[in-house]
């Protein structure tokens, strides 16, 4: 499904998003605290613009994605070059233990087969007292938000998808699985299951977004 999309993934989600996914990496990025150097794997790249993101940081940041598509799409754009692509699976990543400083995974968690398998992967490449980002779509904490929120995915959309993406049935599952993904609250319980500690969230935008942070046990 990836593959299909990739085309034109990044202009569909900025304008699906209205603009606000750059703010997210930036603060997706913020949040990890990286030092120059420093290595990070930023898991479920896609095309590389939430990695390219982290190297603005002057770490050295290693996008791995198992869609030769969005790999390719990455690679493709002038303005990722730079950025190192590695093809993997998330729950059978190709690398060895602790050899990461941190770890972070943008709008991916959601669409991994196995969320726990995924996360334990990712406490087994950092090193012990490392970080961890996650940023997913989440649950808007105002009810009325919550309720506008939802008719926009649902209705509006799939129809902006119809017109600017590749693929557009890829946007309905979009919709779906932000709708059936759990709240900040569980999702953090399910980080702590997996080889995380210090597990605590940011709201951003309202809720439509969460950060969750983390640090290897
Ligand atoms: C919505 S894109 C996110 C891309 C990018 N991180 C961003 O912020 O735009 C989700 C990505 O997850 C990848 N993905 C899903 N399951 C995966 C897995 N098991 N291993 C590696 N990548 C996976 C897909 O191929 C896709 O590129």
């Amino acid at each position: 499904m990836f593959d299909g999309v990739a085309r034109r993934y990044d202009v569909t989600n900025t304008v699906l998003s209205l603009g606000l996914d750059r703010h997210w990496r930036t603060r997706t990025r913020q949040c990890l605290e990286l030092l120059p150097g420093q290595r990070v794997l930023d898991l479920a790249a896609g095309t590389g613009v939430s990695t390219a993101e982290l190297q603005r940081s002057g770490a050295v940041a290693i996008g791995c994605d198992f869609s030769l598509g969005m790999l390719r799409a990455g690679k493709a754009s002038r303005r990722r070059r730079e950025v190192p692509f590695v093809a993997g699976d998330g729950m059978h990543l190709p690398f060895a233990d602790s050899v990461f400083e941190a770890a972070t995974i943008a709008f991916g968690l959601r669409n991994v087969a196995d969320v726990r398998m995924a996360l334990r992967e990712l406490a087994r490449v950092v090193r012990p007292g490392g970080r961890l980002v996650v940023c997913e779509f989440s649950r808007p904490t105002l009810r009325a938000f919550r309720v506008l929120y939802l008719n926009y995915l649902m209705r509006i959309l799939p129809w902006i998808a119809r017109r600017v993406s590749s693929n557009s049935d890829a946007y309905v599952y979009l919709a779906e699985t932000i709708r059936a993904w759990p709240a900040q609250d569980e999702l953090a319980r399910t980080i702590a299951g997996c080889g995380w500690h210090e597990v605590r969230f940011r709201n951003l935008s309202g809720g439509i977004v969460a950060l969750h942070l983390a640090e290897r046990a």
